[in-house]
C-alpha cells in the first residue's frame, strides 16, 4: 500500500531537489558570466583602448583569448625572455608582440596572422562580419574563393556562440595596434 508519509517526504525532496538544483545554477551561471569578465580584465596583460568598446564583451573576449590558447600561435615567441612556463619560470607573456602573429609552422608554409587592430581599427583589417564568418567556415572573405585557413582551429573556435565571438573581437578591437611581427619564426 502506498505510504502517504513517504510520498509526501518523496514529493518534498523533489521540491527541495528543484530548488537547490534548478534555481542556484542559473544564479551560478550570471555570477559565472561575471567572473569570466573580471577574470578577463585580471589575465589582459596590455594596455586597452576601452574608447567606444563596451567593456564587458572586451572583458569576456579577454578571458576567451588569454585562455583559449590563441597566444601560443599569433605572439611568437608567446613569452618574454625569462617569463617561459615550461622552462619552470614565472611566466610572462610577450607583451611587445602580443597578437602580432609571426609563428611559423615548418614544413608548412603557414605563418600566424597579426590579429592586432589595423589602422582602422579592425582586428586582422575584418570587420565583426567578416571576423565571424572566418572563425565560423575558415574562410576569409579576404582571401581567393576556396582557401581555407590551415593550422588554425577553426573547426574547434568556429563553434563558439555568436556572443564569444563577437566578446573576442570586442578584446582584439582593444588591445594595441602593432606592425606584423618582424621576426617570423617557428616555436623556439
Ligand atoms: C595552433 C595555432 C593557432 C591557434 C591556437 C590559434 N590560431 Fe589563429 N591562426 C593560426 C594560423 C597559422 C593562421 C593563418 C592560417 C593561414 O594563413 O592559412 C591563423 C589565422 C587566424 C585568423 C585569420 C586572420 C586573417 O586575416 O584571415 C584569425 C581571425 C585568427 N587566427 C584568430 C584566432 C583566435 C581568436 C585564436 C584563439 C581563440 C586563434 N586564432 C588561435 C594559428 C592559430
Amino acid at each position: 500500500m502506498k505510504c502517504p508519509a513517504r510520498s509526501a517526504r518523496f514529493a518534498k525532496s523533489m521540491l527541495l531537489g528543484v530548488a537547490f538544483v534548478t534555481i542556484p545554477v542559473a544564479a551560478l551561471h550570471a555570477q559565472d558570466n561575471q567572473s569570466r569578465v573580471r577574470q578577463g580584465f585580471a589575465l589582459n596583460p596590455v594596455p586597452l583602448n576601452l574608447n567606444g568598446k563596451n567593456p564587458a564583451l572586451v572583458g569576456l573576449g579577454s578571458y576567451i583569448v588569454n585562455t583559449g590558447g590563441c597566444n601560443d600561435c599569433h605572439t611568437n615567441p608567446a613569452f618574454a625572455a625569462g617569463g617561459n612556463p615550461y622552462l619552470g619560470q614565472p611566466e610572462r607573456i610577450n607583451t611587445a608582440e602580443f597578437m602580432a602573429g609571426g609563428r611559423l609552422f615548418p614544413p608548412s608554409p603557414f605563418k600566424s596572422a597579426n590579429l592586432t587592430p589595423d589602422a582602422t581599427g579592425k582586428p586582422a583589417g575584418l570587420t565583426l562580419y567578416q571576423f565571424i564568418a572566418t572563425l565560423r567556415t575558415g574562410h576569409d572573405p579576404l582571401d581567393p574563393p576556396g582557401a581555407l585557413l590551415q593550422i588554425m582551429p577553426w573547426p574547434a573556435f568556429g563553434k563558439k556562440t555568436d556572443l564569444d565571438l563577437r566578446a573576442i573581437y570586442e578584446y582584439l578591437r582593444a588591445i594595441p595596434p602593432l606592425p606584423d611581427n618582424p621576426h617570423p619564426s617557428p616555436n623556439p
